[in-house]
């Protein structure tokens, strides 16, 4: 039976950043379904990298399995790595750190807010922010797609959809990108920077509600206090950014290294959505984010578990178990793990996945020749336990420029096969714009 602490493995440092499935191989051989590992410096947490008893604790959360987790942070000691991982596993009133009615409260005001989005307006809304982006660097033939695009279009998306005018996208972006990798000074300052804009965006709002994210939240029948609503909404934007623009990122550099998404005169090419698919079953953006506490000692699958051990379940080594799932190329939805299972999955899983394919699409649409600048083998993958998540996506194409409205939006100075039509162009589809948002 393991323990908690001793032969834990790293999850943090350039070896785990380079080869995470290689881990996940070794913890499997030496300890089976659950295995102790390290994830910053003297901290340390049982991995589940099975799939079956990954499902045996999600779809079990609220009773032996609790997602508070405080009695955890009552033990940590007063170090650096310990604050550092407060800003993901620190206890707050939100839907990911609740059991129970206080989670299904906090978690239907998000999936409501959600729901009042027509799919038609967060397509519409997407393409609008990703041809501007795209608009930026296509001229140029190269781009670093995490810095140019994928951290920005969901950020510009959210400032949107959250009432706020494109001016203000900015202090988002640079607020919450600024936390990355920061120093603790300057994660310091771009806290406070995000802090600050979370709060003018709810009193704007409650000074002059409109038809927006904001508004629906603060308006929502679970009455969420003027905390909570912080909460959630910092929840609703720290939740969905991360995933975001390493599921974006992942799979672009998936589709441009891998001949199965080629077009092929025999077999014809999987897509965007097999993509999509591929990458949250194979190398999901929420890695080994699934923290879970137990209320009760517990024997799990051979692990001794104490209340206040922290458990992490590892989407990305649950579904890559091996014979838990076929082999091979799946263009059938084929279950995964990559959105979380039971009460807590992921409430956004249906427009985080509209988002990520048009993102995807416009990328591919509108550069044509797209190739990656150095071989996969060479990416560089950002440090960290939780996260798969490059730290770049360098690309190179054919250089296109934009041209007036009403034309075609990109003209190649060498013609492609992949340079969009007329047909596919935003100035020809005024029936999707979106309505205004005050
Ligand atoms: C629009 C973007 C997104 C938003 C707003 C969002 C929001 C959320 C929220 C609020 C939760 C907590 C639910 C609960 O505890 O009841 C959650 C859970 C989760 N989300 Fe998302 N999400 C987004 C995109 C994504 C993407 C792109 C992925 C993966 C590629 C992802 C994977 C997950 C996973 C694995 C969980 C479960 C975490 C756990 O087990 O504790 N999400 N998401």
């Amino acid at each position: 039976m393991t323990t908690y602490i001793p032969g834990a493995a790293r999850l943090y440092g350039p070896e785990f950043a380079a080869g995470p499935q290689a881990v996940y191989a070794v913890l499997r051989e030496q300890h089976g379904r659950v295995a102790p590992v390290e994830i910053a410096p003297g901290i340390h947490a049982h991995l589940v990298i099975d799939y079956r008893a990954a499902l045996d604790v999600t779809t079990n959360a609220g009773e032996v399995w609790s997602k508070n987790p405080r009695p955890w942070q009552a033990t940590l000691p007063d170090t650096a790595a310990a604050r550092g991982l407060m800003g993901m596993i620190g206890w707050r009133p939100n839907c990911l750190f609740s059991d129970g009615q206080a989670q299904q409260r906090y978690r239907r005001v998000i999936s409501d807010c959600f729901a009042m989005i027509p799919p038609y307006r967060m397509r519409a809304l997407v393409t609008e922010y990703a041809d501007r982006l795209i608009a930026e660097f296509a001229g140029t033939g190269r781009a670093d797609l995490v810095g140019q695009y994928a951290r920005l279009i969901l950020l510009n998306l959210f400032n949107r959809l959250f009432g706020r005018p494109d001016t203000d996208s900015a202090a988002l972006t640079t607020s919450l990108n600024g936390l990355m990798d920061a120093t603790p000074e300057e994660g310091e300052a771009a806290a406070a920077a995000f802090g600050q804009y979370m709060s003018e965006l709810l009193d704007s709002k409650y000074r002059r509600p409109g038809d927006d994210f904001t508004t629906w939240l603060l308006h929502h029948p679970a009455a969420l206090d003027h905390n909570e609503a912080l909460h959630e909404l910092t929840l609703t934007v720290g939740a969905g950014n991360e995933p975001m623009v390493n599921l974006l990122t992942n799979t672009i550099s998936r589709m441009l290294t891998n001949p199965r998404y080629y077009a092929s005169l025999t077999d014809g090419a999987l897509s965007v959505h097999d993509a999509l698919q591929e990458v949250l079953r194979e190398e999901p953006s929420m890695a080994n984010y699934g923290p879970y506490f137990v209320t009760q000692p517990v024997e799990f699958h051979g692990a001794w578990i104490r209340p206040a051990e922290l458990v992490l379940v590892s989407y990305a080594a649950a579904n890559t178990t091996p014979a838990a799932l076929p082999d091979g190329p799946r263009s059938d939805n084929g279950a995964h793990l990559g959105f979380g299972a039971g009460a807590h999955r992921c409430p956004a899983a249906d427009p985080a996945l509209l988002i990520a394919a048009t993102s995807v699409e416009r990328i591919l649409t509108l550069l044509p020749g797209l190739r990656l600048a150095v071989p996969r083998s060479e990416l560089v993958w950002r440090h960290g336990p939780f996260h798969r998540s490059l730290a770049e996506l360098p690309v190179t194409f054919t250089p296109v420029r934009p041209d007036q409205p009403g034309e075609t939006p990109w003209t190649s100075s060498s013609p492609s096969p992949s340079t969009p039509s007329a047909a596919t162009s935003p100035a020809n589809a005024p029936a999707c714009a979106p309505p205004a948002t005050s």
